[in-house]
């Protein structure tokens, strides 16, 4: 039985590689994209989504705006990294197409209709899925899973912040949102730097290079999407994806639970996720673990899926 997923997105050049993996993946159903500022402002999130699905001709998957900006502060798109148009400049055409109506409200609408049996899987701010939770109380107890790439948890030697020295960009574009989540009791699963920076799950440049010559026609675009991010670091990091890939094989990832909360007030810490590690403690000296945080990943299966899924296509 394939598992009902809404993807909470910020398209954003991986994002948009996490579109694909999950609309050619015969084990998730995906009953909708639900967008957000991020990466983009939010009008380029929703457009840059029917870019993509124009592309794979899947128009036909309902679309829904989110949160143009964060719960206190303001947006900070990363031009630098997903090019000016978010999805490193590259030539797929736009695409006037409507929208399914609004992103809180349908997450709220599928969790009622469907308790229990709904995956959100949250690659971006988590500001969409937050006010879900503060407009309908039962929210946390009726959504399935949550699986939310974001964090920075210090669980391995990647495991530190790329938007500021100790925050990872998801949660450091919205800290109050990322601490109603994981406060929440949903069934939160974690998928942060820790993993998605690690070297075993990167595309070196010689697999990227591969890609481009032996790759199918998404395996071309991937290429000329990532000219820009294949120039800044060694190889390129496919965050989201490797978060799309715990609802199609769990064994990729392994998780741990944790007590982790998130610094909001820090001049210089703001965003970070704290991980209490105290484990020598009794649970009633150190907090209650309450979210699951990814401490490793199959590189390997993870790219084997990547290449029958995505770049082979
Ligand atoms: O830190 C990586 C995350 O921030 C990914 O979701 C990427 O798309 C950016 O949004
Ligand atoms: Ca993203």
């Amino acid at each position: 039985m394939p598992n009902k997923i809404i993807l909470d997105t910020d398209p954003g050049i991986d994002d948009a590689l996490a579109i694909i993996l999950a609309i050619n993946s015969p084990e998730i159903e995906l009953m909708g994209i639900t967008t957000t500022y991020g990466n983009v402002e939010i009008e380029k999130a929703v457009r840059n989504t029917f870019r993509v699905l124009n592309f794979l001709d899947h128009l036909d998957v309902p679309v829904y705006r989110g949160a143009y900006k964060p719960i206190i502060e303001e947006p900070h798109p990363i031009e630098a990294i997903h090019g000016s148009d978010g999805l490193g400049d590259v030539d797929i055409p736009a695409v006037d197409a409507e929208l399914a109506g609004d992103a809180v409200e349908f997450m709220i609408e599928a969790v009622r209709r469907y308790p229990h049996e709904i995956t959100i899987v949250s690659i971006g701010p988590l500001t969409n899925l937050a006010l879900a939770m503060l407009m309908y109380p039962e929210f946390s107890n009726k959504v399935g899973k949550i699986i939310s790439m974001g964090g920075a948890f210090g669980l391995t030697p990647y495991g530190y912040g790329n938007d500021t020295p100790v925050a990872e960009f998801n949660i450091y574009s919205d800290p109050e949102a990322a601490r109603v989540v994981y406060d929440s009791g949903a069934e939160v699963y974690a998928v942060g730097l820790d993993v998605t920076n690690n070297p075993k799950a990167m595309i070196s440049p010689e697999e990227r290079e591969r890609i481009r010559v032996e790759g199918g026609r998404i395996g071309k675009l991937f290429y000329e999407m990532t000219r820009r991010l294949a120039k800044l670091s060694h190889g390129v990091h496919l965050h989201d994806p490797i978060a799309v890939s715990h609802a199609i094989i769990r064994e990729i990832l392994s998780f741990k639970k944790y007590r982790v909360t998130v610094e909001l007030e820090g001049r210089y810490t703001r965003g970070q996720t704290i991980v209490d590690r105290r484990e020598e403690l009794p649970e009633f000296l150190r907090g209650v673990p309450n979210i699951y945080v990814a401490y490793d990943v199959d590189g390997d299966a993870f790219k084997r899926l990547m290449w029958d899924r995505v770049f082979s296509r």
